[in-house]
C-alpha cells in the first residue's frame, strides 16, 4: 500500500546538544495503524511533535501526501490530526465550543455536521453541552480525540493515549482507535505496552535512544513469536544430532540436550514422532522443558543493543 507519510533522515537535535532523533527513515502506510513501541526518553514524542509541525527537525525531511511539513507547512498540517500525550483542556469550556473552537483554528469553515458526526463517534453527543469539568478521565481522552479530528486529518497520532488508563478504559480506546480505522483514518500511536501494540496494531515499530530498530508487520513477528523451543535432556548426554534424527529441526546444548525448534502455532509440531523416534536413535528421555520466544524478548534484546 502506498505511504501516506514519509520521513527521511530525520534527526533532531535539542537546544542543550541531546540527540533524540539520530537518523529516523520511516514510511507510514495509507490506512494502517502503525505502534511505535519504546521505552520511555526513547523518542516518541520528539518524532510524532516533529512529523506533526511542533517541533523543528535539525535535519531530514518529513511528507504528508507529498506536501513538505516545512516548505508546504498548512497544506500537510491540515492533514494530521494530533492528540497529545498532556491531557490540557479548559475545564469551564463545553465540549461542543472546545472541538469546533480546535476546527476554527486550522481555518476549517463552521461545519456542526461534521463535528455532530464525530462527536457521535466518540459517544460523546450526549455530553456536548457538559463542561470538561464534569467528564470522567475516559470522556477527556475522547474529547482530545474529538478535538484533532475536528478539522478531518486523514492521519492521526495518538501519544500514548492509554499512558496510565485501567484496563476497560484502555480496550475501550482500542474500540474508537479500530473504528477511527475502519473510516479510512491513518493512524499512529506510540505506547510502552507490548500488549497494546500486540492488540491493535497492524504493523510494529520499535524505537529506542532516537533510533527506530525494528519495523515489521505484526503477523510476521506473531509468527517469530510462534517458534517454540524444547530442550531434551537425555539419560546419556550426546555430542552430535544422531543421523536417525537427521529429519528434525535439532541442535546440540549445552550439557549434552537436544534442543528441538517448532512452530507453536503449525498444524504439527512434530512433538510425537521426535518422541517415539528417540528410541530408535538409541537415546533415553529424561526431562523436557519448553520455552517460547516472545515479543517481549524481541523488544528487551533490541532495545538493550543485542542482535534480533
Ligand atoms: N525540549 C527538550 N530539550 C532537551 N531534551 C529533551 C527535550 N524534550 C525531550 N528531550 C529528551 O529527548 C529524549 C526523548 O524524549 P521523548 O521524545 O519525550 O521520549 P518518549 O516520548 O519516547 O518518552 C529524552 O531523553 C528527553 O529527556
Ligand atoms: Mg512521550
Amino acid at each position: 500500500m502506498a505511504d501516506i507519510v514519509t520521513i527521511r533522515n530525520l534527526t533532531k537535535t535539542y537546544g542543550d546538544g541531546f540527540e533524540a532523533l539520530k537518523s529516523v527513515n520511516l514510511g507510514i502506510r495509507k490506512g494502517e495503524i502503525l505502534a511505535l513501541l519504546g521505552p520511555n526518553g526513547a523518542g516518541k514524542t520528539t518524532l510524532i511533535s516533529t512529523v506533526c509541525g511542533i517541533t523543528r527537525p535539525t535535519s531530514g525531511t518529513i511528507t504528508v501526501r507529498g506536501h513538505d511539513t516545512l516548505k508546504d507547512f498548512r497544506a500537510a498540517r491540515r492533514l494530521i490530526g494530533l492528540v497529545p500525550q498532556e491531557i490540557s483542556l479548559e475545564p469551564f469550556e463545553r465540549v461542543m465550543n472546545t472541538v469546533r473552537f480546535s476546527r476554527g483554528l486550522f481555518g476549517g469553515g463552521r461545519d456542526d455536521a461534521h463535528l455532530e458526526r464525530v462527536l457521535r463517534q466518540l459517544s460523546l453527543w450526549d455530553k456536548r453541552d457538559a463542561r470538561i469539568l464534569e467528564l470522567s478521565g475516559g470522556m477527556k481522552r475522547r474529547v482530545l480525540i474529538a478535538k484533532a479530528l475536528s478539522h478531518d486529518p486523514r492521519v492521526l497520532f495518538l501519544d500514548e493515549p492509554t499512558a496510565g488508563v485501567d484496563v476497560e478504559l484502555r480496550r475501550d480506546m482500542w474500540r474508537v482507535v479500530e473504528g477511527l480505522k475502519a473510516d479510512g483514518v491513518t493512524i499512529i500511536l506510540t505506547t510502552h505496552y507490548i500488549e497494546e501494540a500486540e492488540a491493535i496494531a497492524d504493523r510494529i515499530g520499535i524505537i529506542a535512544g532516537g533510533d527506530i530498530l525494528l519495523v515489521e508487520e505484526k503477523a510476521a513477528l506473531m509468527q517469530r513469536m510462534g517458534q517454540k523451543q524444547m530442550e531434551i535432556q537425555l539419560q546419556d548426554p550426546v555430542t552430535e544430532v544422531p543421523a536417525a534424527l537427521a529429519d528434525f529441526d535439532l541442535q546440540i546444548g549445552g550439557d549434552g540436550t537436544l534442543i528441538y525448534t517448532y512452530d507453536a502455532q503449525g498444524e504439527r509440531t512434530g512433538i510425537t514422532r521426535l518422541f517415539s523416534a528417540l528410541p530408535d536413535a538409541g537415546l533415553v528421555l529424561r526431562d523436557v522443558q519448553t520455552r517460547q520466544s516472545s515479543l517481549e524478548d524481541i523488544f528487551v534484546n533490541l532495545v538493550n543493543g543485542d542482535a534480533a
